[in-house]
Formats: structure tokens, C-alpha cells, sequence
């Protein structure tokens, strides 16, 4: 739609509001989008009240749009789900996560020769320093391997003085050919810093890239390879792998994707923001899901568990991870494709028990009105952490895994936001409800109050105190 139209759209809808606090009566422009029509919040604060405007409440942001974007479309009801406006149906079987990557990024697919230059670019990036690789030999035997991406991550900014806007300038970023650096760097080293720290898990040196494999191929590559002249991974595990990255490259405002564009709100570095958004994706109730998932189904443990599990959840004791979404009030369509991949990769590896349980669980949450009430769907969870079991994953490994692809994601929206005229630093309001203006009282006449400062004891600790002191 162009501007003229645009705007003949929002005078010809809007919303009329009459405060009855004061009497005023306003007109709201209503905006017209393909997901949803908006109106803009700050407009409402002509809504003036004992000089102060009227806002808008929304914790956790359940119905606030903060950002315009091109990327990646959501029907939540419908259950479709298009990055740049390709069915991720198509994108899932036709594509490569590196093409992907492309077209996120960049908002088009490329042609062969970008592709390949795309691909070559990524290539040469897949190195890391030396120190970056030492420092991660430097964690403890049993360090989560999403602690040590995250950590790993922000570590590596420090490498890059010369492009993070705290030292080199507020307008660093303004240089396209510093900015495709930096994504270069970042999705290129991705895999390598994911393997390091799997195998400091299983007591491995760290492998250097293979010059010759795919992403994901080399990714695998990595993971596996021991003392073997050639060592190449099985081609439809990694095409498993593969659809699994593509599925997991975007979902628009997440949690994770949603704190990328809030921390570069603040200027700061690149490969801080990442860090932080994979400390958002790290949480159970978003990229820890499938890990959550796994843990899930081994505490069930067997088919005759499932019904009092389905109880306790319906008791509001436990959560059904893996099933339910913000967004998606239907099957999401991530899910149907990974449940498929499931099946190709057990021809391969065998079958992985849990999957039993966790056809069994959908079966009956499916059919239970608990869930279908509130529209309670497997998620792209549900499934891929028993795939990533019968790859022979740590749990602890899976949302390294979701990570990976993510970060495609993450760069998509960071360089779009870069590239956002109404882009500005992200400041909530809140709703103070603490006490009125109150004066310091000195120690001596204060009254207590009854606060609860206990923490939690070792064993350990309770022996000491039992100790005599001097
Ligand atoms: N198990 C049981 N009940 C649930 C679940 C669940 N997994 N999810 C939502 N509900 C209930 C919830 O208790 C509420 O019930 P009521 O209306 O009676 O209070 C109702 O369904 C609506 O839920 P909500 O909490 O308002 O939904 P939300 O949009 O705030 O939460 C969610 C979305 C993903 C955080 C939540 O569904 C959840 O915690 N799911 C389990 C964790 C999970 O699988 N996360 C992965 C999400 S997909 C990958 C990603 O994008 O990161």
C-alpha cells in the first residue's frame, strides 16, 4: 500500500475514545497490516489526566506490537508460518539452512553465484581465535554447553574493539561492510564454538572446520570426528539436521529475537546482543523447552505414567513441556514437519524409546478438553529433543542446537532493526505501586519488619554450624 493510500486507509478507520474523567474526546488512526490492525499507543497519550497521559498496560507483551518488520509472518490460528513470504513447508523441503540464512538476512533468495560467495564468506569464518578456543578449554569438566556458548559469545567481543560502538563510535554500525562482517563472523563461528563445547563435555580437543563440508556437515564434522583419515557424516542425518536449522532460523518476536532488537536498542556490540538473546533462548519456557521435553518423557518413563502426569498437569502441578505457544493456537507447523523428520532418522539410528510416550501423551492431550480448550498444540519442541536423543545428543546439547540457526534470525532482525528509522532505545514505563515519598530513618529507630532472608543450606554448611566458633 502506498503513503496516500495508507493514510486514506487510517482516516477512514479509527477508533474514537471519550475519556469520562475529563470529557475529551479523541480520534485514533487505525493501521492496517497483514497479521493485525494497530493503532499507535503513544496517540493515546492526548489523553491527559492530573498531567499525566494516559498508557497502555501489557506485561509481558501480550498484545503489543513494538517493531515493523519484513522477516518472517505468523498465523498463529491457522497455523502458517513464511520467512520473506515462503512457506516454511517449501523452505524445509527444497532449501539449505545456508540459503535460508541468505534470504533472512537479506530478504531474497540468492542467485548462484551469491549463493556461492554467501557460502564461501561463511566458510572463512568458521575459524575462531586461538584464545577464544583456549578459553573455552578453561570451563569446569560439567559446564552447560549453552553456558559456554553464551559466555563464549560475549567473550569474543572483546576481540573486536575496533567495530563495538562503545569504543569505536555510536555510528560504527552506519558502515554496511562492517555490519556484513560481523554477520560473516558470527554465523560462520557459530558451529565451531557449538562443537568446542560438546566436546569439552566429552573430554575432546576441539576439532578445526573441514575446508570442503556444508554447514551442517561441517558442524557434525566437528562433533565427531576422532583419529579417522576421513571422516564424513551420514548425508541424511545431515540433511536431518538441516531441516531441523531451517525450521529453528526465525519466528519473529520471541523472547530471544525480541531481546536482540531490545539490547541493540542500547548500542551495544553485536556479539554482546547475541550473547544475551541465547541467555533468553536458554530458558525452559522458550529455547530450553526441548531440553525440558526430554527431561519430561524420562520422568514419565513408561506408557502406564502418562495419566496421572496428564492429572497433575491438569492439578496446575506440572507444565506439559512442548506443548502450547504464545502465538500458534493451533498445530504448529514446525512440529508436523520435525514429527516426520523423526521417523527418517530412526530408519538410520533405530528407534528412540521416548517416542512412544510422546505419541501417547499427544494422543490423549489432543483428545482431552483441558488442552483442546485452550488451544494447547505441540510445539516445535515436542518433538525434536527425542530426534536429538536418537542422534545421540546430550540433553544438555539441545538448545545448542536450537541456537545454531536461531542466530540467523537474530541477525535478520538486528541488521533490519540498524536499518529502522523509528528504531529507538527500548524504555518500558512501569506501574509504581511501592510507598509515597517517605524519609530515611536512622538504624537506631527504625521498627522491623518481618522479611524473609533465609537461603538455602548444604549439608556441609549445616555441619559447620554446628561447630564451636572462635
Ligand atoms: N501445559 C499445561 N498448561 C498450559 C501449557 C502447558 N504447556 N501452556 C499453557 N497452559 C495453560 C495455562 O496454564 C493457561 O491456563 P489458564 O487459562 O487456565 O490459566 C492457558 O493454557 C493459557 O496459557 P498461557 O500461559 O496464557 O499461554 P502463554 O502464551 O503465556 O504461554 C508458553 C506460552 C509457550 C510459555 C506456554 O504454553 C508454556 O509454558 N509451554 C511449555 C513450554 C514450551 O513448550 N515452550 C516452547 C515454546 S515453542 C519454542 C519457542 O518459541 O521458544
Amino acid at each position: 500500500m502506498n503513503r496516500l493510500a495508507l493514510y486514506a486507509n487510517q482516516l477512514a478507520h479509527h477508533l474514537t475514545i471519550t475519556d469520562n474523567r475529563t470529557g475529551k474526546t479523541i480520534e485514533v488512526p487505525i493501521s492496517t497490516s497483514r497479521e493485525s490492525d494497530f493503532i499507535h499507543a503513544t496517540k493515546l497519550g492526548a489523553l491527559q489526566h492530573q498531567g499525566q497521559p494516559l498508557r497502555v498496560y501489557d506485561p509481558g507483551y501480550m498484545n503489543t506490537i513494538c517493531c515493523t518488520s519484513k522477516i518472517s509472518y505468523i498465523d498463529g490460528d491457522k497455523g502458517i508460518l513464511e520467512y520473506r513470504g515462503i512457506p516454511i513447508e517449501e523452505l524445509a523441503e527444497k532449501s539449505t539452512f545456508v540459503e535460508v540464512a541468505y534470504l533472512l538476512i537479506n530478504g531474497e533468495l540468492p542467485s548462484k553465484s551469491q549463493l556461492q560467495e554467501w557460502d564461501e564468506k561463511l566458510r572463512k569464518h568458521t575459524f575462531i581465535h586461538t584464545d577464544a578456543s583456549q578459553m573455552m578449554k578453561s570451563f569446569r569438566y560439567d559446564a552447560h554447553p549453552m553456558g559456554m556458548l553464551i559466555s563464549t559469545l560475549a567473550a569474543i567481543s572483546t576481540f573486536h574493539p575496533e567495530v563495538n560502538p562503545a569504543l569505536a563510535g555510536e555510528g560504527v554500525y552506519k558502515n554496511k561492510d562492517i555490519v556484513n562482517k560481523q554477520i560473516y563472523r558470527i554465523l560462520g563461528s557459530l558451529p565451531t564454538i557449538a562443537s568446542n563445547s560438546f566436546r569439552n563435555r566429552i573430554g575432546r580437543e576441539h576439532n578445526m572446520p573441514h575446508e570442503n563440508m556444508s554447514y551442517v556437515e561441517n558442524f557434525l564434522y566437528m562433533l565427531d570426528k576422532l583419529n579417522e583419515k576421513e571422516y564424513k557424516p551420514h548425508p541424511k542425518i545431515t540433511r536431518a539436521l538441516e531441516v531441523l536449522f531451517i525450521l529453528h532460523a526465525e519466528h519473529e518476536l520471541n523472547c530471544s529475537t525480541a531481546f536482540v532488537r531490545h539490547l541493540s536498542s542500547s548500542g551495544v556490540d553485536i556479539y554482546t546482543a547475541i550473547a544475551g538473546a541465547a541467555g533468553a533462548l536458554y530458558g525452559p519456557k522458550h529455547g530450553g523447552a526441548n531440553e525440558a521435553v526430554l527431561r519430561m518423557l524420562e520422568e514419565i518413563g513408561d506408557l502406564k505414567n502418562i495419566p496421572q502426569f496428564i492429572k497433575d498437569v491438569k492439578d496446575r502441578k506440572k507444565l506439559l513441556m512442548g506443548f502450547g505457544h504464545r502465538v500458534y493456537k493451533n498445530y504448529d507447523p514446525r512440529a508436523k514437519i520435525v514429527k516426520q523428520i523423526a521417523y527418517q532418522v530412526f530408519e538410520i539410528t533405530g528407534k528412540e524409546p521416548l517416542i512412544e510416550i510422546a505419541i501417547e501423551l499427544e494422543k490423549i492431550a489432543l483428545s482431552d478438553p483441558y488442552f483442546i480448550q485452550r488451544k494447547l498444540y505441540p510445539n516445535v519442541d515436542f518433538y525434536s529433543g527425542v530426534i536429538y536423543r536418537a542422534l545421540g545428543f546430550p540433553t544438555d546439547m539441545f538448545p545448542v542446537l536450537f541456537t545454531i540457526p536461531r542466530v540467523a534470525g537474530w541477525l535478520a532482525h538486528w541488521k533490519e532493526y540498524l536499518n529502522d528509522k523509528e528504531n529507538n532505545i527500548v524504555r518500558p514505563r512501569q506501574n509504581y505501586v511501592g510507598p509515597e515519598k517517605r524519609n530515611y530513618v536512622t538504624v537506631e529507630q527504625r521498627k522491623e519488619f518481618p522479611i524473609y532472608l533465609e537461603s538455602n543450606k548444604s549439608s556441609r554448611q549445616k555441619r559447620r554450624e554446628t561447630a564451636t566458633l572462635s
